[in-house]
């Protein structure tokens, strides 16, 4: 049996769509395409994701780029199979835009919905990379709005190792760059800015580093970036790439460290990286380094598939059909989970 998939992202500030296929003995589902639409710079006049604009303009985005991920892969509407969309976590009236325009396709083509856990699909993501893993693995799941580790058995098969207490390490890259005014996404933007810069520079504390647990704490450094950005005042400009350095050298010890411990905790030599903050360059050579001398094997979701998009969507979609822990129904009455633990999906 093939099933055609469609899959559809809206719970931020991405409008993601995709078309992957699973076919009954293939060792997994195929993307054939995606589309993306990203509203940063629309957001960016504001410093923020402002919600009421951000659904305003999922519900612009989402038709066109469904058709146009139909054209790119050749295939018709009425060809999908199984409509999937993000349910939660996210912004309520930007899952709505996804669920609702899932739910209407589904209804008039008379086919099954299936509503996808966000953070699934950030987990799962890796599994579209030429490099897929093999379960079991820990996860590090690094985003905006959350920060894990997880022991991942298989699809649906999580247990939460640890987590963080306040902010992401996703908002601790956001924040700490805000107080830079390197505007929003901060992330990337101080990523950047770290690479002109030294690390050693400042002294910012390694939140929770020796907690003995796997849980995260950032909002303390974001507060010790704040002290050190005043104590400089008009000196801030000419010392931020070190600032930024320094703050990105502070967020990705204590998340290499404390993926180490998890490894070194579950017994497991395999480890699986996702969400937005998987994109930076500093965190994939610090880990891939300690886990290359580890004999431990890193698997990270392809560059342009870390931050928000339909492909994961639609995987995690096809990933748990295909294993059974979830069929699609004809229930289009739907709807969203603004907050939602993922081991609330876990069995
Ligand atoms: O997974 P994602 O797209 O959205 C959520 O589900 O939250 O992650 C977005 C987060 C933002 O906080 C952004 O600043 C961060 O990922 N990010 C990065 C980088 N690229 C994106 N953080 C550090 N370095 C990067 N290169
Ligand atoms: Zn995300």
């Amino acid at each position: 049996m093939s099933l055609l998939i469609l899959g559809i992202e809206s719970s931020c500030d991405e409008t993601g769509v995709a078309l992957v296929r699973a076919v009954d003995g293939a060792p997994l589902p195929t993307l054939l395409s995606h589309a993306l639409h990203s509203q940063i710079e629309m957001h960016q006049a504001y410093g923020g994701v402002v919600p009421e604009l951000a659904s305003r303009d999922h519900i612009r985005r989402v038709l066109p780029l469904t058709k146009a991920v139909l054209k790119q892969a050749g295939e018709e509407l009425s060809a999908v199979d199984v409509v999937a969309y993000t349910r939660g976590p996210g912004l309520a009236g930007a899952l709505l835009v996804g669920a609702g325009v899932a739910c209407a396709l589904g209804a008039a083509l008379d086919k099954p919905v299936l509503g996808v856990h966000h953070l699934e699909g950030h987990l799962l993501s890796p599994f579209l990379s030429s490099d897929p893993p093999e379960f079991p693995f820990v996860a590090l799941l690094v985003s905006g709005g959350h920060t894990q580790l997880m022991r991942v058995e298989g699809v649906g098969r999580y247990e939460i190792l640890g987590e963080t207490i306040d902010d992401a390490a996703g908002e601790a890259f956001d924040k700490s760059a805000k107080l830079m005014g390197l505007g929003y996404p901060g992330g990337p933007a101080l990523s950047r800015l770290a690479e002109q810069g030294d690390a050693k520079a400042f002294k910012l504390p390694r939140p929770l580093l020796h907690s003995g647990d796997l849980d995260f704490s950032f909002a303390g450094l974001k507060t010790a970036v704040l002290t050190q950005a005043r104590k400089l005042g008009g000196e801030l400009e000419a010392r931020k790439e070190d600032l930024a350095a320094s703050t990105q050298a502070a967020i990705v010890e204590v998340l290499v460290r404390k993926t180490l411990a998890a490894l070194q905790q579950s017994g497991l030599s395999r480890v699986v990286v996702a969400g937005g903050v998987g994109a930076n360059r500093l965190l994939r050579a610090q880990l891939d380094a300690a886990c290359a001398a580890r004999r431990v094997r890193v698997h990270y979701p392809e560059l342009h598939l870390c931050t928000d998009n339909g492909a994961m969507i639609a995987m995690a979609a096809a990933m748990r059909l295909q294993s059974g822990r979830q069929q699609a129904n004809r229930d289009y009455a739907f709807d969203v989970k603004p907050r939602w633990p993922l081991d609330a999906i876990a069995a």
